[in-house]
C-alpha cells in the first residue's frame, strides 16, 4: 500500500453559525494528484486553509505524513514541506521576479538563504516567460499564476496545495499548465488541487473529492465522479440530474 502524506479526519471549520466544512476526512497518497471540486461556497479553499494552518478547525485533526499538525500555524506547515498558491494571486509588485522567488525559499527553509541559484533553476523549470528581472507589478495574470507557482515550489514542499490555478487560462495556456503540473508531480511532489476548470481536474487527478454545502458527497476517480448521481445534482439540480441520466 503507498504511503499516506496527507490525511485530515473529521475535520470541522465553522464562521459564526456557518459550518464551512462539516466533518471532511480524506486521505491523499504521496505521489499523487489529488483533485478537491464543487459548487460555488462548497467549502474547498476552506477546507486548504485548515490543512495549511491559515484556519484551525474547530473539530477533527490533520496528519502530514504521519504528523498530527492540527492547529500549527502556516509558517510552521510551511516549512515542514506544505506549500501553497492562494485563489487571490498576491505577489509583491515592486519586486522583481527573482526577487519575488528568493522569498518563497528564504521562508521555506529551516535555514534562511539568500539562494539566487537555486530561484533561478525553479523559474527556469517553470518555462517563466519573460526575464528574471521582470517587475512583478508589471505582470500579467497568467505570467503571475506561473511566479506563483515558482514561489510555493521554492519553499521546497513535498506537498504542494493549488487553488484554481488553471481559472482564466485559454485552452492553449492550459494545456501547458497541465503538462507542468505533471512534471511538479514527476519531481516527486504531491500535489492538491481545487479546480473548478473540469478539463484541467479530468486529465489529471488520480482521485478527487466532492464538497457540496461544506459536506464530502463523494470520492473516486474522475470517471466514477462524473457518473456520480449526487454530484450530478450537486452541480445540476435534483431536477435536470434525473433528466440526465
Ligand atoms: N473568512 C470567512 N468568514 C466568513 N465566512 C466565510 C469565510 N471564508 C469563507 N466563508 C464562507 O464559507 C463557505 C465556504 O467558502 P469557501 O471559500 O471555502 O468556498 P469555496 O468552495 O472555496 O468556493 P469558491 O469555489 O467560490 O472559491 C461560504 O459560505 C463562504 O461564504
Ligand atoms: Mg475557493
Amino acid at each position: 500500500m503507498s504511503n499516506i502524506i496527507l490525511e485530515t479526519k473529521d475535520v470541522v471549520k465553522k464562521f459564526g453559525g456557518l459550518i464551512a466544512v462539516k466533518n471532511v476526512s480524506m486521505q491523499v497518497k504521496e505521489g499523487e494528484i489529488f483533485g478537491i471540486i464543487g459548487p460555488n461556497g462548497a467549502g474547498k479553499t476552506t477546507l486548504l486553509n485548515s490543512v495549511s494552518g491559515v484556519y484551525k478547525p474547530e473539530e477533527g485533526q490533520v496528519f502530514f505524513k504521519g504528523e498530527n499538525i492540527t492547529n500549527q500555524g502556516a509558517h510552521v506547515l510551511c516549512r515542514k514541506g506544505i506549500a501553497r498558491t492562494y485563489q487571490i494571486v498576491n505577489s509583491f509588485p515592486r519586486m522583481t521576479v527573482l526577487e519575488n522567488v528568493k522569498i518563497g525559499s528564504i521562508f521555506g527553509s529551516a535555514i534562511p538563504q539568500d539562494d539566487d541559484a537555486k530561484a533561478r533553476e525553479i523559474l527556469d523549470f517553470v518555462g517563466f516567460p519573460l526575464p528574471v528581472d521582470t517587475i512583478a507589478g508589471n505582470l500579467n495574470t497568467v505570467q503571475l499564476k506561473y511566479l506563483e507557482l515558482a514561489r510555493a515550489l521554492a519553499t521546497n514542499g513535498e506537498l504542494l496545495l493549488l487553488d484554481e490555478v488553471a481559472a482564466g487560462l485559454t485552452p492553449g495556456e492550459l494545456t501547458e499548465f497541465i503538462e507542468l503540473i505533471k512534471r511538479i508531480r514527476d519531481r516527486g511532489i504531491t500535489v492538491i488541487t481545487i479546480e473548478h476548470v473540469m478539463k484541467f481536474i479530468m486529465t489529471i487527478c488520480e482521485r478527487i473529492i466532492v464538497l457540496n454545502y461544506g459536506e464530502k458527497i463523494a470520492e473516486g476517480t474522475p470517471e466514477e465522479i462524473v457518473n456520480d448521481k449526487l454530484v450530478l445534482e450537486a452541480y445540476l439540480g435534483k431536477e435536470h440530474a434525473v433528466e440526465a441520466e
